[in-house]
């Protein structure tokens, strides 16, 4: 008789700019199982599988979107879109969104979502962006405990945020500075904002 041996899964992180094997299933896969167990990302039913394909083809396709994956043992079992503004929007081009973060229900407690944040403010910094802004609802509790751990900070509470079952529920506002002298400079031009003084 053999001896049982516990198997430590292997995550990694990667940004996504195309499909292949079986990716665009196991991303289809991964997000209908987080969406029926609670979503939080938007969807509250999973919507029919070509639209969903669509979906994730058409993120893809936008400029100023870069989707990263997480892989538990090779399968894509997580995901998140740093979101850059337009073009256009230069008064906000310091800034970006983490959008869309969501691990499957049974890839859950290994890791996957510490390492696509970290992987998406990588990103961030490296495209010369200094803040992270964020917003999720009331009730994703294990997100929230996530992002506070990671050091984002909730500066706001939006009272009729999300519309879930006929129920309204707030949402919490977070930012995050991806580095220290990026937050001096940012609070200082907060500071000295003309809206501010009395
Ligand atoms: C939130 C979510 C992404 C966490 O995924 P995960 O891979 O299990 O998280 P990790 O294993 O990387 O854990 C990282 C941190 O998250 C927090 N966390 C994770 N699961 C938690 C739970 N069940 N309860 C409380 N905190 C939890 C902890 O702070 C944890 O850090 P620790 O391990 O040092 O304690 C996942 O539960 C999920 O997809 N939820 C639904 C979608 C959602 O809320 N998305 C975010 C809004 S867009």
């Amino acid at each position: 008789m053999g001896v049982a041996s516990a198997h430590t899964p292997t995550i990694s992180v990667e940004r996504l700019t195309r499909f292949d094997h079986n990716d665009l299933a196991d991303l289809c896969d991964a997000a209908d199982a987080a969406i029926g167990a609670g979503g939080g990302f938007g969807w509250v039913k999973p919507p029919p599988r070509h639209v969903f394909e669509s979906y994730w083809k058409g993120v893809l396709l936008v400029p100023e979107r870069h989707l990263f994956v997480g892989r538990l043992d090779g399968s894509i079992a997580a995901a998140g879109q740093l979101v850059r503004p337009t073009r256009n929007n230069e008064a906000q081009a310091f800034s970006a969104q983490l959008m869309h973060h969501f691990v499957a229900p049974w890839a859950r407690g290994h890791g996957l979502a510490k390492l696509v944040t970290l992987a998406v403010e990588q990103a961030a910094r490296d495209n010369a962006i200094s803040m992270i802004n964020l917003d999720i609802r009331e009730t994703q509790i294990a997100a929230i405990q996530l992002y506070e751990g990671l050091g984002y900070t909730r500066w706001g509470v939006h009272p009729h945020y999300a519309k879930v079952d006929g129920r309204m529920i707030r949402g919490f506002y977070y930012h995050k500075f991806l580095d220290p002298e990026a937050e001096a400079i940012l609070s200082k031009a907060a500071l000295t904002n003309p809206g501010d003084t009395p």
